[in-house]
C-alpha cells in the first residue's frame, strides 16, 4: 500500500479499519490478467455473491489474489431493507467466505433486494423515516453480530423518493452509522446521480455525512439520459465526480477509494489508469470548495401521480422507473 496516499489528517476513527489505498473492483474479465501479471493494485473489492457458492475457477482466482492483496468484500443480496427475515444461510457463506479470504471489512447498499424469498437483483431505495431507521438499525446490529465484525453500508443510486420519507439521505446515513455503530461506504458517483435526479446540494450532501464513519469510497462513471442519470458504471469518472471526491477526501482525510467498471469494461491497466487519477485530487488544495454545477436535467413539465411500489407511496416517481434501479454486476443477475 503506498502510504503517501494517507492524507496527514487522517486521524478519524472509522471503526480502526486501515486506509488501504486506490482499489479495483475484481472482475472475471480481468482474471488471467492479474494472474498473470499481478498488477501493483494496492487491493481488490470481490462481489461478495460471486464467489460464495463457487468452489470452480473464480473461487481459485479469489484465493490467489488474496493471498497477494488485501480483499473486501461487497455484497449486493443482503437486502438490509427488507421486512424478509434476516437470510441466516447466506450471512454464515458470507461469513465463511471474508474468514478464508481474510476480508479486511464487508460492505453492502442501503437498500432492499427482494421480498418473499424472492432476489429482484436491483438495489430498491427504502422510505426514509423514523419507522425505517429502527427497522434497518435493529438488522445491522443483528449482521454485525452474526458476521462478528462491523458492517459497511453503502448509499445507493436513487431515482425515486417517497411521501413518507422524513428526512435527507444524510441524516438518515448519519443516525443509522451512529445507531447500529456501523461504517459507511460513500460512493460519490451515486451521490452525485441521486442529487442530480432529486435536485439535490451535491456538495452538501458530501459536507453532511459523518466523515469518521467514512471507511470506504467508490468512484465509477454513470451514463446521463437527459432527463435523468443512471448508475451504470460503464464509462470514466466525470470531472464534478472527481471534484466531490477532493471534497470528500479533505473531510474525512482520506478513506480506501475503490473504482466500479461493470459493462463495457476496458482492459484492466485502462480501469487501474481510472483509479490511479484519484492521486491527483488528493493532493489538490481545496480553497472555499465550489462544486461544479451539475447537469441541467430536463424534468418533466407535469410531476407524474404518485405509484406504489410494494405499497409504499412514492413522492417523486422517475421517468427511470422501468430501468435498472442501481447497477447490480452481471455476473450476479
Ligand atoms: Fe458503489
Amino acid at each position: 500500500m503506498n502510504r503517501s496516499l494517507t492524507s496527514p489528517n487522517a486521524a478519524l476513527p472509522r471503526l480502526g479499519l486501515p486506509n488501504l489505498g486506490l482499489g479495483v473492483g475484481l472482475r472475471a474479465a480481468h482474471f488471467s490478467h492479474i494472474l498473470e501479471h499481478w498488477p501493483a493494485v494496492d487491493w481488490f473489492e470481490a462481489i461478495s455473491e460471486n464467489f460464495m457458492d463457487s468452489q470452480g475457477r473464480p473461487r481459485y482466482v479469489l484465493d490467489r489474489i488474496a493471498e497477494r492483496y488485501p480483499i473486501v468484500l461487497h455484497g449486493v443480496s443482503l437486502s438490509i431493507g427488507s421486512r424478509d427475515p434476516l437470510n441466516l444461510e447466506y450471512l454464515r457463506k458470507l461469513k465463511k467466505l471474508a474468514d478464508e479470504t481474510a476480508a479486511r471489512w464487508i460492505s453492502d447498499h442501503l437498500c432492499w433486494t427482494g421480498v418473499a424469498g424472492r432476489n429482484t437483483h436491483d438495489l430498491l431505495p427504502i422510505p426514509l423515516n423514523e419507522e425505517s431507521l429502527r427497522h434497518v438499525v435493529a438488522r445491522i446490529r443483528a449482521v454485525q453480530e452474526i458476521l462478528e465484525r462491523p458492517l459497511v453500508l453503502e448509499n445507493p443510486s436513487t431515482y425515486v423518493t417517497f411521501a413518507d420519507s422524513t428526512m435527507s439521505d444524510w441524516e438518515f446515513l448519519t443516525r443509522m452509522a451512529e445507531e447500529a455503530d456501523c461504517g459507511l461506504l460513500l460512493d460519490v458517483n451515486n451521490v452525485y446521480v441521486s442529487s442530480t435526479n432529486h435536485d439535490w446540494d451535491a456538495a452538501e450532501y458530501v459536507r453532511r455525512v459523518p466523515h469518521r464513519r467514512v471507511v470506504q469510497f467508490h468512484l465509477a462513471g454513470h451514463t446521463n439520459c437527459g432527463t435523468h442519470l443512471i448508475d451504470t458504471h460503464d464509462g470514466e469518472v466525470i470531472d464534478p465526480v472527481w471534484a466531490l471526491y477532493r471534497l470528500a477526501h479533505e473531510l474525512t482525510g482520506g478513506a480506501s477509494t475503490l473504482l466500479e467498471w461493470d459493462a463495457k469494461i476496458p482492459a484492466f491497466p485502462v480501469v487501474h489508469a481510472e483509479v490511479l487519477k484519484a492521486k491527483r485530487h488528493m493532493s489538490a488544495a481545496l480553497p472555499g470548495f465550489a462544486a461544479s454545477p451539475q447537469p441541467r436535467i430536463q424534468k418533466p413539465s407535469t410531476a407524474p401521480a404518485a405509484i406504489p411500489i410494494a405499497g409504499l407511496p412514492l413522492a417523486a416517481p422517475s421517468e427511470a422507473i422501468g430501468q435498472p434501479l442501481h447497477f447490480v454486476p452481471p455476473e450476479v443477475r
